[in-house]
Order: structure tokens, then C-alpha cells, then sequence
């Protein structure tokens, strides 16, 4: 069973396994949202010998099972990136696995290279879901430089593109990461030739658009009152959000192998989304339930970044972060304008927030005068400290004298 994608480096490894394991091959490409149409690469997988070929649409699936969860988690490695490219793995192999079993397969070959992350959570997740079946990682094995690469491709009478391609693109829904080239310069800006969802935030319209995305616990349902099925609304919200350039990452990240890299990616409804979310959140939770919640959601987003999923306590968590999501119902607005994302407006049946409250004129519940005593015991310890500090600085500077 090869994961196939239908670029080069799968393509040459159809070749490669029918030549070095003397194996047949049955190939699978799982469809997250990638843009290659899969009729194509179904014809180039059969134009390469292979015995059978799958094409699997997991769109839907995808969206509900992997990435609502990823929504109500906030999740945002390292704080940047809504790992768009890692929800998408253990899906895959959870697909591959299913079809190896039943085609009696030996072994799973996946086109992941020795240095990234995607490695880590093809392997685990294959040995959680067929622990009987070998892993191979061609590119792990073979040494083969890109020039090579294509060299033995035209060998065995590969289709290579043209096109030399400039940069290294993985695209599920809920993102694009675009890699390689002069990306790896870390000190330069992304040039515009990098992105395809997003318009550059200079270029966009002049006038700012305003979406209102309702949750109910704690995934969106509608945008602007029209409500749509969990892929629709990620398309839509990709288009809008894109348009005006939002969506836009440049970070620094820490891969599971030690490597540093410079990461670009385009994710537009993620990015609005999860912070329409996180805003709605704290209308509606206690400080407490936000403040935890923060260390748990962290937690969860590791834990799939690093090839986790199929770990226990990513469900032990989730039975903590679905019960907190009981109360997330509302609306967020949010305006977009030349690549900046600005909650300008929240609502909530089950909100915590009381406009009375705040306001100086209304007279309410709440007893001011309450506060003086709250004070002297919540600053209590602090300034007990205090005293003690000055006291034993006097005595330091009597003795000393
Ligand atoms: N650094 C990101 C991650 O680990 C994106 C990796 C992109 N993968 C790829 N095969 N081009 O999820």
C-alpha cells in the first residue's frame, strides 16, 4: 500500500518498490483538499503499473472529526500555526490502514522525508491502527537528491512537469503550507509568488467586509445567519477571509526532530475562526474555566502536532474540552480589511457579561462598597511580604551603620 499523491516523489516511489521489494503496489490518495484532481492521478497511478488504485474524498469527514475538534481546542501551535497540514495525517493512515487490511497488503509506504514532522505521525499512527504492517519511508531510505530524483524518473518514463516547481506545497481545507526554495531564508519577506488563497493585504479591497460566524457549542454553523454544513462553511470562510488577505503566517517553529524552520502558510477560516471562537469563550466562561482551559488546549494541539493522536489522553482531554463547550453559543462578528482580522461585536444567550455591571449611572446588585474588604484580604499576602521586606532592609542598614 503506497499513500500516493500523485507528485513526483510518489510517483518514482511506485517505480522504486516495484524494483527494490520486487512488490506490487496498491496505491491510495486520500482527498483532504489538495488540488490535484484525483481522476488524474488515479490515470497516472494505473499509467505506473500499479495493481489497484483508490481514490478516497475525505473532505467531510475531515472537517467534522478532525477539524471541529481543532476549533474547540483554539488549536494554534506554538501559538501560530493551526495545524492545518497535521489534522490531515492520522486521517490518511486511518484510511490507508482500513484498505491494507482489506486487501491483505504486507507493508505502508508514505513519501515522508527523514527531517519533517509528518514521519512522526505516519509511523505512530500506522503502528497504533495495523501493527502488523511493515513501514516504508522511501526517501528516508534512498539518498536520492532532486536531481536524481528526476534522473530516474525520466528513466522509468515518469511524467515530470515542466514547470520546475519553486516551492514545496502541502493544502488540506483548512490550510495551505508552502515551503522550500527561497522561503528557507529566514530573513526574507515571503515573495507574492508564494501564495494562492490570499490576496496581498496592500492589493485588497478598500472597503472592509463584515462576516458573523454563529457557534453553537463551540463550532461555527452559520456565517452571516446562512447556515452551512461544517466543509461548506471552511470553503466559504477560506474565500472571504482570503480575499482581503487575511490569514497570512510567518513563524519560526519547532519540528518534533529538534530542526527549527521557517514556516509559511495561508489559512484564512482557520485563522478567523478559531479567533472568533476564542473570543466568544470568554463571554461565556468563568475566568477560571478560560484560564485552565488555555494550559489543556496547548496540550491538545501538541499532542496532535507531534503525532499523538491516537494517544488516549487526546480523548481523555477532549471529554474536558466537549463539556466546556456547552455554553458556547453566540455571535462573533468580524470585520476584514487589508489583511487585518478585528472582532468588532459578540452576543450570547449564555453570556457572562452584563452591560449594567459595568456602568457607573445604573444602579445594581452589586454593593461597591463590598470591594474595599475584598481588597484588604485578596492583597493580604502581598502585603504582609512588603512590610517584611522593608523591615528587615531598616534593620540592615542599622547594623550596617
Ligand atoms: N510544518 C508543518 C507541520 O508539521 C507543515 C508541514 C508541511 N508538510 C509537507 N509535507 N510539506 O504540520
Amino acid at each position: 500500500m503506497l499513500a500516493y499523491s500523485g507528485g513526483l516523489d510518489t510517483s518514482v516511489m511506485i517505480k522504486w518498490l516495484q524494483e527494490k521489494y520486487n512488490a506490487e503496489v496498491i496505491t491510495a490518495t486520500v482527498n483532504v483538499g489538495q488540488p490535484e484532481d484525483l481522476a488524474e492521478v488515479e490515470e497516472k497511478a494505473n499509467n505506473l503499473g500499479v495493481l489497484k488504485h483508490y481514490s478516497i474524498d475525505a473532505k467531510e469527514e475531515f472537517a467534522t472529526d478532525y477539524i471541529f475538534p481543532a476549533i474547540k481546542a483554539n488549536a494554534l501551535y506554538e501559538g501560530k500555526y493551526p495545524i492545518s497540514t497535521t489534522l490531515s495525517r492520522p486521517l490518511i493512515v486511518a484510511k490507508m490502514a482500513e484498505i491494507a487490511e482489506k486487501e491483505g497488503a504486507t507493508a505502508l509506504a508514505h513519501g515522508c522525508t527523514g527531517k519533517g514532522n509528518d514521519q512522526v505521525r505516519f509511523d505512530i499512527s500506522i503502528g497504533a491502527l495495523a501493527p502488523d504492517l511493515k513501514i516504508i519511508a522511501p526517501v528516508r531510505e534512498w539518498n536520492m537528491t532532486r536531481d536524481e530524483e528526476i534522473e530516474y524518473a525520466k528513466v522509468h518514463g515518469i511524467p515530470v512537469s515542466t514547470a520546475s516547481k519553486k516551492y514545496s506545497i502541502d493544502q488540506s481545507i483548512w490550510g495551505r503550507s508552502i515551503e522550500c526554495g527561497v522561503l528557507e531564508d529566514a530573513s526574507k519577506e515571503p515573495p507574492e509568488d508564494a501564495f494562492e488563497w490570499t490576496t496581498a493585504p496592500e492589493k485588497a479591497p478598500n472597503t472592509p467586509e463584515y462576516v458573523t460566524i454563529e457557534f453553537e457549542a463551540g463550532v461555527p454553523v452559520a456565517l452571516n445567519n446562512e447556515a452551512l454544513a461544517p466543509l461548506s462553511l471552511i470553503e466559504k470562510l477560506n474565500k472571504t477571509a482570503g480575499k482581503h488577505g487575511v490569514g497570512r503566517i510567518d513563524h519560526i517553529e519547532d519540528r518534533m526532530v529538534g530542526i527549527k524552520s521557517r514556516e509559511i502558510y495561508e489559512c484564512p477560516a482557520a485563522t478567523v475562526v478559531i479567533d472568533a471562537h476564542k473570543d466568544l469563550e470568554k463571554m461565556v466562561m468563568t475566568r477560571h474555566e478560560v484560564l485552565f482551559k488555555q494550559q489543556i488546549d496547548a496540550q491538545w494541539t501538541f499532542l496532535a502536532y507531534a503525532g499523538l493522536w491516537l494517544d488516549p489522553l487526546r480523548e481523555d482531554l477532549e471529554a474536558f474540552i466537549n463539556k466546556s463547550q456547552e455554553n458556547v453559543n453566540g455571535k462573533v462578528r468580524v470585520k476584514l480589511y487589508k489583511g487585518g482580522l478585528h472582532i468588532v461585536g459578540r452576543s450570547s444567550p449564555m453570556s457572562l457579561y452584563d452591560q449594567n455591571l459595568v456602568n457607573y449611572n445604573i444602579k445594581t446588585s452589586f454593593n461597591q462598597a463590598y470591594s474595599e474588604g475584598f481588597i484588604q484580604l485578596w492583597g493580604l499576602q502581598t502585603r504582609m511580604h512588603n512590610i517584611l521586606k522593608r523591615k528587615a532592609k531598616e534593620q540592615k542598614t542599622k547594623s550596617g551603620a
